[in-house]
């Protein structure tokens, strides 16, 4: 398990749910949590993550309110038809604890600069606040260790629309500033979060756990309403816990080559678009002008049950 410190910026929903989960389970040194409106809202989304975080043992991580908007537009009102009214399953949890009164991009830079050099970065939600950062400090990419980010699509298509995955296509200013930044992206998209899954016999299993897996287990049951239709089976998509393995070393990449990403921010019909450049594909993707961002393509088998077993450790 990396040892470095974290920042994580997140909308939480059902995925970043057990996303917190994994990342308590395996005693990530967080140092901060910044909320985005995205699943919900920024202030929803902070709330739940500071009642999760209590409910799994740790509110002494301090969790601040980002951004409401995206850049250059407004908040669309969420996805309450994926992750419930409000954004963990209308699951009730006891209220604990209130945000700090820095804004997440602020937690952000100010962390980079207190973790000089070894601050991680992971990113769930849409990447408002990660711009904002660079924004507030453009050496941020300097600061940084390195950024991980659950986030588009390379040879898949999207989720929102025929080419835009959510995190990407609800704010692709944001996504474009990130990824042109001089920093390398670790970019977990759908081509591998749509094939990490959770199963019916998973969601059971959390159910037996304690009070935190048994309350990602009701979760679960909504969050299995909106993916049964996609997936033909009662089961779910496992996007944000596994960019979050990823991201720890617990799960190893098959496939990651480091090329281009260009976001589409245009209005046309590609917006929201991750454009990676895989034209090296038949030679091992050799360096090539503004390769720097890792793209995941390929992850080995058995994730949701590496995932229930370090769920199953939470209180
Ligand atoms: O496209 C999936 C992503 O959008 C996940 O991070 C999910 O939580 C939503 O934020
Ligand atoms: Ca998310």
């Amino acid at each position: 398990m990396s040892g470095a410190p974290w920042y994580l910026d997140c909308d939480t929903g059902i995925d970043d749910a057990l996303t917190l989960g994994l990342l308590v389970a395996e005693g990530a040194d967080l140092k901060g949590i910044g909320s985005v409106s995205g699943n919900l809202s920024s202030v929803g989304g902070a709330r739940n993550t500071l009642d999760l975080m209590a409910l799994m043992g740790r509110p002494d991580v301090p969790v601040a309110i980002g951004a409401h908007d995206p850049i250059g537009g407004v908040f669309g009102g969420g996805a309450d038809f994926v992750h419930g009214a409000n954004g963990i399953g209308g699951v009730e949890l006891p209220r604990a604890g209130e945000p700090v009164e820095e804004s997440a991009a602020e937690m952000l830079v100010r962390l980079a600069r207190e973790h000089r050099g070894t601050l991680r970065v992971l990113a769930i939600g849409p990447l408002t606040n990660l711009a904002l950062a660079l924004e507030l400090e453009p050496e941020l990419p300097s600061l940084v260790a390195d950024v991980v980010i659950m986030g588009g699509a390379a040879r898949v298509p999207g989720n929102v629309t025929a080419v835009g995955e959510a995190n990407i296509w609800n704010d692709p200013e944001a996504a474009s500033a990130v990824f042109g930044a001089p920093w390398t992206v670790t970019m977990v998209g759908l081509d591998v979060t749509m094939v990490a899954r959770f199963e019916e016999q998973h969601r059971v299993a959390l159910e037996s756990g304690g009070a935190a897996p048994a309350a990602l287990a009701a979760m679960l049951g909504v969050y299995f309403q909106y993916y049964t239709p996609i997936l033909g089976r009662p089961s779910c998509a496992l996007h944000d816990p596994l960019a979050a393995a990823i991201a720890l070393g617990a799960v190893q990449p098959t496939l990651a080559p480091v090329v281009p990403v260009e976001v589409d921010a245009t209005e046309g019909p590609g917006r929201g678009q991750t454009l990676v450049d895989l034209r090296g594909r038949f030679v091992g993707y050799p360096a090539v002008p503004n390769a720097r961002h890792r793209v995941v393509l390929g992850i080995p088998e058995g994730f949701g049950d590496q995932l229930l077993q370090t769920l199953l450790r939470l209180p």
